[in-house]
């Protein structure tokens, strides 16, 4: 009798994830940037909802869940029903460094389902105005001569922008200052207002203070130049030879997620990265797409845990000190 009723349980569990699955999405969708309103990703995260609810046929809403380098919006992606209404948005930093600094109180791979790769963001180093340097030469010999460390903005301890001013302090042999706002968007406010002296940014994020000349832009840490900034030598023509670091992105969603609903996110975000004007808009910021055949789901947890492999040794050994 037990043994019967058990079965018929589990055949309605099944049934109802089914039908949940089949009548997804049913009412608006929310995705949690960990980062403040105005930065990167926030801004490539609106222009993807924006045509996603169109293949999704619900509204999708961006909620901005900010500190602690992130790992505070992504604990609320974790700690969320596994339902499909709640996606996180994250990168490099949230979904692999973190890992490596923080007691995130989650596991970065078991407690969440990976949905698609997005688009990667070069990152660029720039600085205030008032810095009295033209090259990335010029700047390196200021930031050397200086009695203390430059103030260098970042969006917390294990974001995007101190990885990359951790791997510019090993690439440069230059010591910064890191001062944590809750997102790029903020720092690159006080940069513009001369607060602080450098970004090593995210080139979506400066691309358009650079070309409106409020700051100063003076290498990408990429192989090639950025087509919609050929005017910025890369690292490798500006004097910082082998210094590439480009912010990779992607969607998850929590873990027990149904896999159907996992497949019709997933193809909503393809549609999107294959809408003309959407990619449009994210290559104008200096985005770099994902690879046609890195789409899936399986292909970001796989890269995830590759970069889990590759980035941990390396955060670990510097020794991150949280603000
Ligand atoms: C942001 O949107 O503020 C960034 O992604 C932060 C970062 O990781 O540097």
């Amino acid at each position: 009798m037990r043994r019967t009723a058990l079965a018929a349980f589990m055949a309605l569990l099944t049934l109802s994830s089914a039908a949940t699955a089949e009548n997804y999405p049913s009412h608006p969708i929310t995705i949690v940037v960990p980062f403040s309103a105005g930065g990167p990703s926030d801004a490539m995260t609106r222009i993807l909802a924006e045509r996603m609810k169109t293949t999704l046929g619900e509204a999708i809403l961006v909620e901005n869940t900010t500190g602690a380098g992130g790992s505070i919006g992504v604990g609320r992606v974790v700690h969320s029903a596994s339902d499909g209404y709640t996606i996180g948005f994250g990168h490099l930093g949230t979904h692999v460094a973190n890992g490596a600094i923080y007691k995130l109180g989650y596991d970065l791979v078991t407690d969440l389902e990976p949905v698609v790769l997005l688009p990667s963001n070069p990152m660029i180093i720039v600085s205030k105005n008032a810095v009295p340097a033209k090259s990335l030469n010029e700047l390196l010999a200021w930031l050397k001569s200086r009695p203390e460390p430059a103030a260098a903005g970042t969006a917390g301890a294990g974001s995007g922008s101190h990885i990359a001013g951790l791997a510019f302090e090993t690439a440069s042999g230059v010591k910064l200052q890191y001062v944590p706002y809750r997102g790029t968007g903020p720092a690159m406010n006080d940069l513009v207002a001369g607060q602080i002296d450098i970004i090593v940014d995210q080139l979506s994020n400066s691309i358009n203070q650079v070309r409106a000349g409020t700051i100063r832009g003076y290498a990408v840490t990429d192989a090639r130049r950025a087509e919609q900034a050929s005017d910025i030598p890369t690292t490798d023509e500006a004097g910082l030879p082998g210094f590439h670091m480009t912010l990779w992105s992607g969607l998850w969603v929590p873990k027990g997620t149904p896999k159907e609903i996992v497949t019709k996110l997933n193809a909503a975000a393809v549609d999107a990265l294959n809408d003309p004007s959407v990619r449009h808009q994210l290559e104008n910021l200096g985005l770099q797409m994902p690879p046609a055949d890195r789409l899936t789901p399986e292909a970001l947890g796989d890269w995830q845990k590759a970069e889990i492999a590759k980035w941990w040794p390396v955060i670990k050994a510097a020794n991150v000190k949280i603000e």
